[in-house]
């Protein structure tokens, strides 16, 4: 076969997603299984511009699957987005004897892997972040986890919410995009959900809506905000002045990117981590791995960033709906 591939590099980069430990596994394992060398590379393309490569054995991915973070760890580096340091990036590859790698990460890595396809390293991208705002997929690894994270704590907020009659607004990550806050809007049952796609910044209507679930007996009103939006906190002093409800924020944070990856997290990220191997091994290159209607599938790099992701209009409308 043209190009065979005997040695596959595996990295993580952007931000971390629980299952990402899982990608890696497979990664290595099924390369293993087919006879080829494994790399890791630490910290992303940072590492990999600092020759942090090492040969994995299956030994190196054991007990590792159930474990939050990224083994090989993360890291944003500006100078890989330079001609000069892709160029450097690829020379190393090829110095290790890396002809194909697995990029774990979101849109920003894929770029960078589209980078190293064009200077002849074999690519595929792997969707690993919280967000799900990779538009080429339907499921990004990590987003099931942090949504039962972020999903678990607001239920407590919530109880603290209710004993004290207070409305919480509490936000949530997500980069850019709504997906995580319309899930906990709808899985917790919110009276109000913010999305950047969708919110007016009419918070009078916020305020009125406010004032009639009181009126109707409701004892806490929880309002989850998308990081898109944020200002939670000043959002919190001006409707607490607005309605006379004591009103609390509460900003999640980086707990919704750690902990144990969920059954999902762990089937797709070792399904998608896989596959990306597979295609390697059939001299594909310049692919990203998603799933569409629940099944594998791949595109090409160039097409998959071209893509737009919106909200889904009909579960935008029932979280509304429920919430009243
Ligand atoms: P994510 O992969 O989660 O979207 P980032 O957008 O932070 O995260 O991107 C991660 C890394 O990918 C960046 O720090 C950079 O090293 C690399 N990257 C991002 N954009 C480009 C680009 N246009 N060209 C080359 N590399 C890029
Ligand atoms: O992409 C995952 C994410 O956690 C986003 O939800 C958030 O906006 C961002 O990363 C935070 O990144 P950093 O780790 O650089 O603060």
């Amino acid at each position: 076969m043209a190009n065979e591939i005997n040695t596959i590099g595996v990295l993580t980069s952007g931000g971390d997603a629980p299952g990402m430990n899982a990608a890696i596994r497979a990664v290595a394992r099924e390369a293993i299984s087919k006879g080829k060398r494994v790399m890791g590379i630490k910290r992303g393309y940072a590492g990999l511009l600092q020759e942090e490569i090492y040969e994995m054995h299956t030994t190196d991915v054991a007990d590792i699957i159930q474990r939050g973070g990224t083994i090989l760890q993360t890291a944003r580096c500006k100078e890989f987005t330079t001609l000069e340091g892709q160029k450097k990036g690829a020379d190393i590859c090829r110095q290790h004897g890396i002809e194909g790698i697995i990029v774990i990460g979101g849109d920003g890595s894929f770029r960078g892997a589209q980078k190293l396809a064009s200077l002849g390293i074999n690519t595929v991208g792997v969707p690993g972040t919280i967000d799900l705002d990779v538009s080429c997929t339907d499921y990004t690894i990590g987003f099931d986890t942090a949504v039962n994270t972020a999903m678990d704590a607001i239920d407590k907020v919530r109880d603290t919410s209710t004993s004290h009659e207070r409305c919480s607004i509490i936000e949530v990550m997500g980069r850019g995009a709504g997906f995580i806050a319309l899930w906990c809007g709808i899985a917790n049952g919110a009276e109000n959900v913010l999305l950047p796609e969708k919110y007016d910044y009419n918070e009078q209507a916020l305020v009125n809506n406010i004032i009639e679930n009181r009126k109707k007996g409701k004892k806490h009103h929880i309002i989850i905000n998308a990081e898109g939006i944020g200002h939670s906190a000043s959002m919190a002093k001006r409707i607490e002045a607005a309605t006379g409800v004591e009103t609390r924020a509460t900003i999640l944070g980086y707990m919704q990117r750690g902990g144990r990856p969920t059954a999902r997290d762990r089937m797709m990220a070792s399904m998608m981590g896989a596959y990306a191997v597979d295609l390697l091994c059939d001299g594909k290159s310049n692919r990203v791995v998603g799933t569409r209607d629940g099944k594998l599938m791949d595109m090409d790099i160039d097409e998959a960033l071209q893509m737009g992701k919106s909200i889904d209009e009909y579960e935008y409308q029932i979280s509304c709906n429920l919430s009243k």
